[in-house]
């Protein structure tokens, strides 16, 4: 796991340069302090797969194994197992998206499918359009192909299609290599694109010629209001990432691409010199645990309780939290994205609380170009309702501290050093 640790590399120089801009995630950094057990996470967005009873997961284990040892141990499809595959299309079904088996390749988590899509698509120097704030492990996956990444900005119903609209008149037709949007429960602000904003959006990439990414993990993990079709339903053409790991377990690596057949030839072949192909062990068991309708007990236990988590968080807050600060009021998936004074740094309130034994994701992480800095991401996924109040009251401490300091020196006249007013 990375360490923000910077340790002396006497192979330095010798990098290609496309590392250069490649940055490590607070989220991973964050990986060993969050996991001490006195820690209090509110930062990794680790779905709760204490609730996925093992003895499911044993159970399709071994009938692979006793049925199906000899193809799931070998090498597989690249484009994936075929009844995996009709598995997706159900699933897709379900959401609202027709698909055919051949309009889809499964791949190791949506990860990869966001990385497959740069290798394919960028050139150092193009133009991709993200959300401000948007997923870190995009802007991770995108820089390697060193890209320019141009945010726009998110507000309660999701990506400003208007904002979108003035940028796309600067940057012009095929003026950028994708827009990438995550319409549902977005990591890392929690909000949804509303259905007006949606078709919105498809106008304009249509009428600007250029391909809508939609990534959509957290679809399905909605514990208010009513489903909102993906852009993939409305669009043919929108290049769909989906995933297992928040309906299953994010340890399978298993997610798909639903693309037009053209990209998904081009992904293929990238794919194939990514990793020949994926795991077909674990497809294989995949298969069988959504056979049947346990899947769903299990996957209604998740979202149950991470609605649950998210009222405890939202309550705390407005507790324990001072008035200068706000917040968003997510209806699914895992996140709430805070917005301080703009004169508090998130970063140097991380290692505070850290000292008090909670952690957070600091805002500036979800962005190229640094914005975001007095913001937070905090994740009600993994901690149980008691731990999360206990975590936001700690947090609010160490807000107030600084609010405190910042108000006496304001007082006096000063401004205390490592704040930007
Ligand atoms: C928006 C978004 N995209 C993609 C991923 C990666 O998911 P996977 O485990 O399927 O690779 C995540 C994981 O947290 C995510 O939040």
């Amino acid at each position: 796991m990375g360490t923000a640790r910077v340790v002396f590399d006497r192979w330095d120089g010798r990098y290609a340069a496309r590392m250069t801009g490649v940055r490590s995630s607070a989220v991973r950094d964050l990986f060993a302090a969050a996991s001490r057990p006195d820690v209090i996470s509110l930062s990794g967005g680790m779905p709760d797969v204490r609730r996925v009873p093992a003895e499911a997961v044993l159970r399709a284990t071994r009938e692979v194994l006793e049925h199906q040892g000899a193809t799931a141990l070998q090498y597989g499809a690249s484009e994936g197992r075929l009844q995996l595959r009709e598995t997706i299309v159900g699933l897709m079904g379900e959401s609202g998206v027709r698909l055919r088996v051949d309009d889809l390749i499964v791949t190791a988590g949506a990860q990869q499918g966001l990385d497959l899509l740069a290798k394919v698509f960028l050139d150092p120097g193009d133009t991709v359009i993200c959300e401000g704030p948007t997923y870190v492990g995009a802007l991770q996956a995108f820089s390697a192909y060193q890209p320019r990444i141009v945010h726009v900005p998110l507000d309660e119903r999701g990506m400003d299609t208007d904002a979108l609209e003035e940028l796309l008149a600067s940057v012009g037709p095929r003026g950028a290599k994708f827009i990438y949007t995550i319409p549902n429960f977005q990591n890392p602000a929690g909000v949804t694109m509303c259905p007006e904003r949606r078709r919105r959006l498809i106008e304009l990439a249509h009428e600007y010629d250029i391909p809508i990414v939609e990534d959509d993990p957290y679809g399905r993990l909605r514990f208010e209001g009513g489903h909102i079709l993906p852009l993939r339903a409305l669009d043919p053409d929108v290049i769909h990432l989906g995933t297992f790991s928040k309906i299953f377990a994010p340890g399978m690596r298993l997610g798909w691409m639903a693309a037009p057949r053209p990209i998904l030839a081009k992904v293929l072949l990238a794919k194939q010199a990514a990793d020949l192909c994926g795991s077909a062990f674990t497809q294989a068991v995949a298969e069988v645990y959504f056979t049947g309708t346990g899947w769903r007990r299990v996957l209604a236990d998740l979202t149950g309780a991470y609605g649950e988590r998210r009222d405890a968080m939202l309550s705390a807050l407005d507790e324990h939290f001072p008035p200068e600060v706000t917040w968003t009021h997510p209806e699914g998936g895992f996140f709430v994205w805070v917005t301080l004074p703009s004169y508090l740094d998130t970063k140097s309130l991380l290692a505070e609380a850290v000292e008090l034994g909670v952690t957070f994701v600091p805002g500036a992480d979800f962005a190229s170009d640094g914005s975001f800095r007095n913001c937070l991401r905090l994740a009600f996924c993994y901690e149980q309702p008691e731990q999360i109040v206990e975590g936001i009251r700690r947090i609010a401490e160490v807000i107030d501290d600084k609010l405190e300091l910042y108000r006496a020196f304001a007082a006096a006249g000063a401004v205390p050093a490592g704040t930007r007013p």
